[in-house]
């Protein structure tokens, strides 16, 4: 694969580096069910490289900075879920009458909304010191 620049491998890079953890991550969930704690312990120790790669990326990005900033932007991304991303695709899974869906989109939107408010707490305790 050829890219036009430095900045869209990195970008394609964290992409793979994020999906390949969390792939991993229940890979080894799996391979745990079938009694298999080898390929469950390789699993989750190259999760954990594949996270640090994706932090060493996100760094080169310049996407890490102070933590109020951090929690400023998780804030906003846990919003645009909750209140905007995941009530839509329930929306969409009810056109398509998809209740599995349904239930799995209702639930990520309260559950993004519940981390919102609990980064919203801290970071208002971080303005009061
Ligand atoms: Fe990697
Ligand atoms: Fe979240």
């Amino acid at each position: 694969m050829k890219l036009a620049s430095v900045e869209e491998y990195l970008k394609r890079a964290l992409e793979g580096e994020a999906i390949a953890a969390v792939k991993y991550f229940a890979f080894a969930i799996r391979a745990e069910e079938e009694g298999n704690a080898e390929a469950a312990e390789a699993f989750r120790t190259i999760m954990m490289q594949e996270l640090w790669h994706a932090r060493k990326i996100l760094e080169m990005l310049g996407e890490i900075e102070d933590t109020r900033k951090n929690l400023g932007k998780a804030i906003a991304g846990e919003r645009a879920e909750s209140t905007d991303y995941y009530p839509n695709a329930a929306l969409q899974a009810r056109d398509e009458g998809n209740e599995e869906a349904i239930d799995l989109f209702e639930y990520l939107a309260a559950t993004e909304k519940a981390h919102m408010k609990d980064f919203e707490i801290l970071l208002k305790k971080m303005e009061k010191r």
